[in-house]
């Protein structure tokens, strides 16, 4: 395992679709996999995808944000968040209804956009082993999903917002209180 280096936005291999992945026990993939997750935890991410350490395949992993896990019963301390790795996944809005919500990325340090995007979706692809996932998110795991897949596809976040006057430095956001509890990149 190794962390590797983020690629940053204007880097080319952001702006490409990546390639499906033949293979998912490829070794090169499993290695792929297991440096993602690496670099994803060194850098505090809650998603990252394959593109962002400069591999051009379908590969996107992130963090199931904890509102989306209110239903989890438990007692004491909170459960770890589940970690989700799709492979070739593919999505569909399952909703007309947008939701609103700040964005960080990765390859875009310093910087947070308010990204309006389908409240519910539909993903599905391949876990590590092959197996087959197949789920509907809601809220935040909508979000990040979406923002992880559209990496696949060469698009960074900025790309979707629809002000971009809501631009903004990660110290000035902090500075002026917009959002307490959202501080991960993805
Ligand atoms: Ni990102």
């Amino acid at each position: 395992m190794a962390i590797r280096k983020i690629a940053r936005m204007g880097h080319p291999v952001l702006r490409v679709r990546a390639e499906d992945v033949a293979d998912p026990q490829a070794p090169e993939i499993r290695r792929l996999i297991h440096d993602m997750l690496e670099t994803m935890l060194d850098a505090d991410g809650l998603g990252i995808a394959a593109p962002q350490v400069y591999e051009p395949r379908r590969v996107v992993m992130f963090f199931v944000p904890d509102d989306t896990e209110a239903s989890i019963e438990h007692d004491g301390e909170m459960p770890e968040r589940e970690l989700v790795i799709l492979i070739n996944p593919v999505l569909a809005p399952l909703t007309a209804d947008t939701e609103e919500g700040w964005e960080g990325c990765l390859s875009v340090p310093g910087l947070r956009g308010i990204v309006s995007r389908p409240s519910v979706v539909r993903y599905a692809g391949l876990a590590p082993d092959g197996s087959a996932i197949d789920c509907e998110a809601h809220g935040m795991h909508a979000r990040v999903v979406q923002h992880e897949c559209d990496h696949l596809d060469g698009i960074l976040y900025p790309q979707r917002m629809e002000d971009m006057s809501m631009l903004t430095f990660e110290s000035e956001w902090k500075h002026f209180d917009l959002i307490a509890d959202e501080d991960n990149d993805e």
